[in-house]
């Protein structure tokens, strides 16, 4: 997979995309993350990249050129066409399922805004997809995109250790992940529950079925109103599941 990201302060990516899972799906070729500085695509002395907004009121806005400049020679760094993806909070908001569904193309463009944001020219123009982390406004597209790419990059085959991680992970099939314990079996009077020392794989797994259920029913009961999907590891179909008060 490759990813190109658009952005003005290329250097914010150094130390994320240094460490890590990140690091290591990169060295080992899985993923290919190439950095643009859309301000390189200015056309004045200057550098300029944002403008004052028509109609007045406060801050500044990235201009059409630039973006547009830069995108269309992004594009034609690779054969394969990406998918153009504008991180915005005015987009639809990223999840698990969105993360996956990304996760299966060759290749992301991510746009990182700056200022008070776009111009809408370049929504329109580029034909782009809109995608938020969240309903709060962030200063700049930078934390966005990674963790955009680090929700995506997980999932690739091979980034993982242990290909089945992400499987069972929270909102992977609608529910929050059941608990887990390591060593050691007593903390501070508190015990592992018994049937993960049980060696029963079969009951140990019915278990964290029900555990998921619960955890979701208590911390998250907004996951369960349509109910719970199943997954290739649940063989049980909990169709009637609803939050509890
Ligand atoms: C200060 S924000 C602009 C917000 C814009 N004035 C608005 O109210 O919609 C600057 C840039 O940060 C990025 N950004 C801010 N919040 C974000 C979010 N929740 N999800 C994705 N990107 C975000 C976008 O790229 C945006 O162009």
């Amino acid at each position: 997979m490759r990813i190109d990201i658009l952005t003005l302060f290329p250097e914010m990516f150094e130390s994320p995309l240094s460490c890590s899972i990140l690091k290591r799906t990169q060295d080992k070729g899985l993923i290919d993350i190439v950095l643009t500085n859309i301000r390189d695509f200015a056309t004045d002395s200057y550098r300029k990249v944002d403008d004052k907004p028509y109609g007045g009121g406060p801050g500044m806005i990235m201009m059409p050129a630039p973006v547009f400049d830069c995108a269309e020679y992004v594009q034609k760094l690779s054969p394969e066409k990406g998918r153009v993806i504008l991180l915005t909070p005015q987009g639809q908001k990223f999840n698990q399922e969105k993360a996956s569904q990304l996760s299966k193309e060759k290749r992301l463009v991510l746009i990182a805004g700056k200022y008070e944001g776009f111009d809408e020219r370049i929504r329109i123009g580029l034909g782009a997809e809109q995608i938020s982390i969240g309903d709060y406004v962030l200063n700049g597209g930078e934390l966005a995109a990674m963790v955009i790419i680090d929700a995506v990059v997980r999932l690739l085959s091979g980034a993982l250790g242990d290909e089945d991680s992400p499987k069972d992970d929270s909102f992977s099939d609608g529910l929050l992940e059941y608990p887990q314990y390591t060593r050691p079996e007593v903390f501070r009077d508190m015990k592992v529950p018994d049937i993960l020392l049980s060696g029963d794989h079969k009951k140990i797994a019915e278990w964290r079925r029900r555990q998921a259920i619960e955890r979701t029913k208590k911390f998250r009961p907004d996951l369960l109103k349509n109910g719970v999907r199943t997954n290739q590891n649940h063989a049980r179909q909990d169709s009637n599941l609803r939050p509890t008060d």
